[in-house]
């Protein structure tokens, strides 16, 4: 492993690429273009230090850091990764949402009854609601664990990711593997160190 590279005090050992790529995608996302940024690899490679890396990073640099992480025992919890993500914006924002949005959400989150909700209108929720907390303060989303993501939380992010575009939001994800395929998404392989 190398000597610490990422400063004094700051706990990373070398991890230059996933570093860089890391600034990249918050350097983007500080100039107003939403990026996304996956990490992959084994259990215990180093991906949570590096997500660390990110949180430091923006928060040291203006950006607001919500975070989520997966949890194997809410894997079957239909929204509950999103829920952990988007509890910081609701509250006042979601009375700004477009009505149907609003109330999918609601019942998503477990606020209002309701039948389960279009997961469509779930989606435009999330991608309003992060658009519009943008608008206040560039935006860093970082998500751990996400092989432990429930599948309602997966199909959400996926699509807001997918559709955000000229917004200062930085979405990087963690996940053990060997990753997925989303089009679009920077991945970046979490190497053993040399
Ligand atoms: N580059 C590094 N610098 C300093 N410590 C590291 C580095 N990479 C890994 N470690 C240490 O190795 C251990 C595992 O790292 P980490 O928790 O980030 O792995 P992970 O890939 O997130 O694992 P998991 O898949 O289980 O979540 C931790 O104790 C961490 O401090
Ligand atoms: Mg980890």
């Amino acid at each position: 492993m190398g000597v610490s590279s990422g400063g004094p005090g700051t706990g990373l050992l070398d991890r230059r690429v996933e570093r860089g790529a890391v600034d990249r995608v918050l350097d983007r996302a500080r100039a107003g273009n939403s990026a996304v940024l996956v990490v992959h690899g084994e259990p215990g490679i180093g991906k949570t230090v590096v997500l660390d890396y990110a949180v430091r990073r923006a928060s040291a640099s203006d950006l607001r850091v919500v975070r989520a992480s997966g949890v194997e025992s809410e894997l079957e919890l239909a929204y509950a990764a999103l829920h952990q993500l988007c509890v910081p914006f609701i509250g006042p924002r979601l009375e700004q949402l477009p009505r149907p949005q609003r109330a999918a959400l609601a019942v998503a989150f477990g606020l209002r009854e309701g039948p389960a909700p279009d997961r469509f209108l779930v989606g435009l929720a999330v991608l309003s609601l992060l658009a519009a907390a943008a608008e206040d303060q560039p935006l860093a989303c970082v998500v751990d664990d996400a092989q432990w993501l429930d599948r309602a939380s997966v199909q959400c992010l996926v699509f807001a990711a997918r559709r955000l575009l000229a917004e200062p939001i930085a979405l990087i994800f963690a996940v053990r593997g060997p990753g997925g395929d989303p089009r679009g998404v920077r991945q970046l392989r979490a190497l053993p160190d040399p």
